[in-house]
């Protein structure tokens, strides 16, 4: 029986464990101009000491049109990959793999934080031209600028070199994001991609800038480097992106090299209707486990240690990723360790907290 906190090794990287912090942006950089700050040395770290298996960034955008708000970090230049090699070296420093979040906003990019509303930055506040597979707005943000096919190489060499220099960052995984009503999803889903050209239509012209973008950074990193893929699985609307073309995606992407797919959901259509509860996006990583034979991510309301281990249980995901629980307990692995019975010895405890285990 596979436990939380037996590790899993991916290519040539071997995680500790199977609770694996979730991307989570943080809109914090204040010079806006993508370069991690302290606040994300500390925020990542402290989930690194808190026991995490994996912690992954942010979405971190791969240009600088591609961050959904202005205070989010980016890796589009070498500066900005140094400014991450000290953070790797934490995370990596306290057991910890550091996998880095690669995304493009697309349409729903150059937004204000959440709590500000998520509204379009204008101009003269520093916002910029969004684009996407239309030009079909999501809900009252800007109008996107469609993608000519020389902006679509130009973004697939993107994600290519912010792999290659996430690499030479010190992150040993990479995970594409395609989710949550970004660039990617975009072309993935006929809600949002109305092109008759060859990036639209049919599910293979849908799928063809992922499956683009996947070779690109499968080919960008060494082989021993994982490649996860975060892709909704449904748009939760009728006629949008399902999860059967979902299972079928992952099947096919199985076999351009992604290592592990990572199954949330929603985000491309203000029409969605999702039915939130506890594990509500589970079934969908036993889904794409199941026909693709490829490792899966299960994310979304886990926030119970026997709850986590009852998914791997049940064998529909081999690790667990946690979101919202996880910015109210920092050390959420060492808790689960203590209600769990793992024997302190056994748990991810820096040696500096080894003590809390003592009698
Ligand atoms: C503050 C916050 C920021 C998020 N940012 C991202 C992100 O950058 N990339 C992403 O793929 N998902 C993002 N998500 C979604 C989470 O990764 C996760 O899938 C979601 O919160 C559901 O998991 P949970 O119920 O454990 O929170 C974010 C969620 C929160 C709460």
């Amino acid at each position: 029986m596979t436990t939380l906190f037996d590790p899993i090794t991916l290519r040539g990287v071997t995680a500790r464990n199977r609770i694996w912090l979730a991307p989570m942006c943080q809109y914090s950089v204040e010079a806006r101009d993508g370069i991690p700050l302290p606040w994300h040395l500390v925020h990542l770290g402290a989930r690194a000491t808190g026991g995490f298996g994996l912690v992954m960034t942010e979405a971190t955008a791969v240009a600088a049109e591609g961050r959904i708000t202005p205070g989010d970090t980016g890796i589009w230049t070498d500066t900005h990959a140094e400014a991450w090699a000290p953070i790797t070296g934490f995370l990596k420093a306290h057991g910890a793999v550091p996998a880095i979040q690669l995304a493009h906003a697309g349409r729903k990019a150059s937004t204000t934080p959440p709590w500000r509303g998520g509204v379009s930055v204008p101009p003269e506040d520093g916002g910029w031209t969004t684009y996407g597979p239309s030009a079909e707005p999501y809900r009252k943000l800007a109008t996107p600028v469609p993608m000519t096919v020389a902006d679509l190489d130009a973004t697939v060499q993107a994600f290519a070199d912010s792999a290659r220099r996430a690499v030479a960052a010190g992150f040993e995984a990479v995970e594409v994001h395609s989710a949550h009503g970004y660039l990617l999803h975009e072309f993935l889903s006929p809600l949002s991609n109305k092109r008759t050209d060859e990036y639209g239509g049919s599910f293979e012209n849908r799928i063809r800038l992922l499956v683009r973008v996947v070779d690109a950074v499968r080919a960008a990193v060494p082989d021993e480097t994982p490649l996860l893929v975060r892709v909704s699985a449904t748009d939760w609307v009728d006629g949008g992106w399902s999860p059967e073309e979902t299972v079928e995606l992952c099947a096919l992407l199985a076999g351009h090299g992604a290592d592990l797919f990572d199954l949330s959901s929603g985000g491309n259509d203000p029409r969605q209707q999702i039915p939130v509860g506890p594990g509500y996006q589970v079934p969908f990583a036993r889904a794409v486990r199941a026909k693709s034979g490829t490792p899966a991510a299960a994310v979304g309301l886990i926030t119970e240690p026997a709850q986590a281990q009852q998914v791997l249980d049940e064998g529909s995901a081999d690790v667990i990723l946690l979101g919202r629980v996880a910015l109210r307990e920092a050390a959420w692995p060492l808790r689960a360790a203590h209600e769990l019975g793992v024997p302190a010895a056994d748990a991810p405890y820096p040696v500096q907290y080894r003590r809390a285990e003592w009698q």
